[in-house]
């Protein structure tokens, strides 16, 4: 069958390396894709906001599936559209999406469906917004109810704080993401990710993977999309797993169903392991990046048939077997990053590191200009370790990342720390 995968980062280069690899698959296209995506199919240049576009190429290639990396293209309805024109497509409609494209969306469900998660208030000015925070007392999180490039969150340690965020936000600071304000309780515990794939009945749930989202060594300094994660994850056991399926993700399902907007695709929770049991900090519905990088390479089932299942509701009769070797992946980042990163730098050496035991090297921002591969981003490179343990894992990426040789570029030297630490008792 013939595929097209729609993004650009690392998440993508490791779901094309995954997807070409399927017996199944006799083509695939990405778009716009990546140097490294270039080599697992072929890239090509579409208008991903243009969706006739994106529905004529298809009908032009004969394509069977079209699998929609970035949360973007999912909340400005691309699947509605693509399903409409009988093109199999793998991730949520624009309605089921919302359980990222706003977080009051989601809030009231778990509301409505009894989802364990952080008492919540919703408003539009900012009189009522410090009204209840007055209320509530600090500290209190603030968010953007749209989609802020994972910055619309300001966790207020003083009332202070809190009132400044709501200004700032009323005002504009977050565009129109923050036209409407959540303010949610803090809650304290240990942080958790869990992935499952949904085709709008049943869940199956993935491998355990945790990124590590500052951007300095100690989780330190600002956030960024990720610098790094591993998996297996051991925070997430098997009783926790269970009780987040069945307290979580089956409710939300359920939920989702009931109102009308079944959710297939990746259903991704953020989690907050509390001391009365997990909460749903945040859905996204999409695979996380860098967490990808780290699952693709120990999936032993082929994907494709996963996401064909899950676009025709029949999970239930299906099942994916994960290697027992642990991954772990380093973001090389370029300069600057997370705020304004350097462009341009050359990169050399991600052969010499491809060529150790037990390592992969996945594309983000990355440029093929004429003989040189240049960094084009911030997140720049994805440089994975396989190995019997997180520990073993770890060794065998950093040993990759050594013998890349890009100057311009930074990583942290101890992502999978916690992991390693349990590991080692
Ligand atoms: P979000 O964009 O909603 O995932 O929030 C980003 C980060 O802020 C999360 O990964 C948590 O570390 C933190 N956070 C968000 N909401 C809460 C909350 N209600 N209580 C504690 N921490 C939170
Ligand atoms: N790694 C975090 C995310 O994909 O949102």
């Amino acid at each position: 069958m013939k595929i097209l995968l729609i993004g650009s980062g690392g998440r993508e280069h490791a779901l094309a390396w995954a997807i070409s690899g399927s017996p199944i698959c006799n083509r695939l296209y990405v778009s716009p894709g990546n140097p490294g995506t270039a080599q697992c199919g072929e890239n090509v240049v579409l208008d991903i906001d243009d969706h006739a576009a994106v529905v004529a190429f298809c009908r032009l290639q004969g394509i069977d599936l079209v699998v929609v990396g970035p949360e973007g293209p999912l909340v400005a309805g691309i699947a509605d559209d693509l399903v409409a024109a009988g093109i199999k497509t793998f991730g949520p409609s624009k309605a089921a999406a919302q359980l990222e494209g706003s977080k009051a969306f989601t809030k009231e469900l778990c509301a409505e469906f009894d989802i364990p998660t952080a008492g919540f208030g919703r408003f539009r000015d900012a009189a009522s917004a410090k009204a209840y925070v007055a209320t509530q007392g600090a500290p209190i999180v603030i968010k953007a109810d749209g989609l802020a490039a994972g910055k619309g969150v300001v966790m207020a340690q003083t009332l202070d704080e809190a009132n400044e965020a709501i200004e700032m936000m009323f005002s504009g600071g977050f565009g129109t993401a923050g036209a409407e304000i959540v303010i949610e309780e803090w809650m304290i515990g240990e942080e958790a990710s869990f992935f499952a794939l949904c085709d709008g009945r049943h869940a199956l749930a993935l491998a355990s993977a945790q990124d590590h989202k500052r951007v300095g060594d100690g989780d330190t300094g600002p956030n960024t999309g990720g610098m790094g994660a591993y998996s297996p994850a051991p925070v997430m056991t098997r009783e926790l797993e269970d009780r987040v399926m069945a307290e979580i993700i089956a409710p939300t399902l359920a939920g989702m169903e009931k109102r009308g907007m079944p959710f297939k695709g990746i259903l991704y929770a953020g989690l907050m392991i509390t001391a009365q049991g997990p909460k749903l900090i945040e859905y996204n519905v999409r695979f996380g990046d860098p967490e990808c990088e780290v699952l693709m390479p120990r999936l032993k089932s082929d994907i494709a048939p996963a996401f064909l299942a899950a676009c025709d509701g029949v999970l239930d009769s299906f099942d994916l077997r994960w290697s027992d070797e642990a991954a772990l992946t380093v973001v090389l980042a370029a300069r600057g990053y997370p705020g304004t990163p350097e462009k341009g730098s050359v990169i050399r050496g991600i052969a010499k590191a491809e060529a150790q035991d037990g390592v992969l090297v996945f594309h983000a921002g990355t440029k093929q200009l004429a003989a040189d591969l240049v960094a084009d981003g911030g997140r720049v490179l994805n440089v994975v370790g396989l190995g019997k343990s997180v520990g073993e894992a770890q060794r065998r990426a950093y040993a990759a990342v050594d013998a890349i040789d890009w100057p311009e570029g930074f990583c942290r030297r101890d992502i999978g720390w916690q992991a390693v630490k349990r590991e080692e008792g």
